[in-house]
């Protein structure tokens, strides 16, 4: 077994194993240029010999002990019948789905899979080109996450229009969720035969929920997804990032059904060791903002995260993705640093 698994199976390992959310991205001189070779970015997602070559880059540069699928959470939307572009500086920008007839269409679930085959190809090269001792994370949106683009058809700060849809359209939102929840155990479940050794599902905009919604919308969708994953790959590790949830980081942490809870930088790091450890194996949560910084700076952060976190299984992450202006020294600085802590 790797490390990385090794760990979040809760074993006994020596140190923290690391890898980054992003690590294959334009921080990288390489992934620009493959980029470049593909054309748009979901023409990079669709080619699995190039998504196979970036998930490879960050592996063979900085050694990190994981690798992660190269796609994107969108991609599903896309399998669904919904027009997904991504706009150079822009970011996603998709046909808004509102009401019962634009559901309507997005109903088929079943029927995701010819679209995302070569994602599932990227899957089976992954697993045959990585080395032995670095597993593959295989990922997805949270049906929240996914639902704040389909309903406002781009990102957006505080996810007000998908939240004002959830109130004043609930039956109408509760069928996207139940469409999405449907679709990504289909999706999953074909990354985990293709190969991916863990999952990891990003809810990225549960912090825009209340307290109330995030338990309803954000956990309950994913609770639904891993067990039911779960009933049919029980051995299949699950990584769940519920981002900036403040203190209901503690309600997922009493959720027994899946394995590692991904913590965010914003998170006391004091409150974290004492109320989330004890009870679930996290990975986080350095500011990617540090990356950006001089050694010293980031040598001292470095220095507090690990001690804050050195009593319990801990699998180093960030708490967010890694930015383009990422230092490539200050990476290697970092990957330096954890492979030479012991815990
Ligand atoms: O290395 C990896 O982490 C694997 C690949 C991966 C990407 N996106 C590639 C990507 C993963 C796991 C994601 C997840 C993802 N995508 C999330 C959840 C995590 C998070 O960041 O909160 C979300 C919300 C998305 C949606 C998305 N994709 C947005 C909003 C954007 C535009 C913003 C941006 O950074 O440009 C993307 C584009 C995207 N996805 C890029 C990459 C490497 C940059 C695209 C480029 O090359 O221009």
């Amino acid at each position: 077994m790797s490390l990385f698994l090794e760990c979040i199976n809760g074993q006994p390992v020596e140190r923290p194993p690391i890898w980054f959310m992003r690590q294959a991205g334009r921080y990288l001189s390489e992934y620009r240029n493959t980029r470049k070779r593909a054309g748009s970015f979901l023409d990079l997602c669709y080619n699995s010999e190039l998504a196979t070559e970036v998930t490879l880059q960050p592996i063979d540069r900085f050694g990190f002990d994981a690798a992660i699928l190269f796609a994107d959470i969108l991609l599903v939307l896309d399998a669904l019948g919904v027009n997904v572009q991504f706009v150079e500086g822009q970011g996603p920008l998709l046909d808004p789905v509102k009401n019962k007839k634009d559901i309507e269409k997005i109903n088929n679930a079943g029927q995701i899979h010819e679209k995302l085959s070569p994602v599932y190809e990227t899957v089976k090269k992954l697993k045959k080109q990585l080395p032995k001792d670095v597993p593959l994370i295989g990922f997805a949106g949270a049906p929240w996450t996914l639902a704040t683009y389909l309903i406002n058809g781009k990102g957006e700060q505080g996810s007000l229009t998908a939240k004002k849809f959830l109130i004043e359209n609930n039956e109408e939102f509760e069928e996207i969720i139940n469409i999405l929840t449907d679709a990504t155990i289909e999706y999953l479940i074909m990354q985990i035969k293709s190969g991916a050794d863990v999952i990891k599902i990003f809810d990225s905009w549960a912090g825009a929920l209340n307290a109330d919604m995030v338990l309803r919308y954000s956990l309950n969708p994913i609770k639904k997804i891993v067990s039911k994953i779960k009933k049919k790959h029980p051995s299949i590790p699950f990584i769940v990032f519920p981002r900036s949830v403040n203190t209901i980081y503690s309600n997922f942490s009493n959720e027994e059904y899946f394995d590692v809870l991904a913590v965010d930088q914003f998170l006391d790091r004091k409150w974290i060791a004492n109320n989330i450890q004890p009870k679930k194996i996290i990975q986080g949560n350095l500011d990617p903002i540090f990356l950006t910084q001089s050694k010293e700076v980031l040598f001292e952060e470095l220095k507090k995260v690990t001690e804050d976190f050195k009593n319990y299984p801990y699998v180093f992450n960030l708490g967010h993705g890694i930015t383009p202006d990422a230092k490539l020294e200050n990476v290697e600085l970092v990957v330096d640093y954890i492979k030479r802590t012991k815990f």
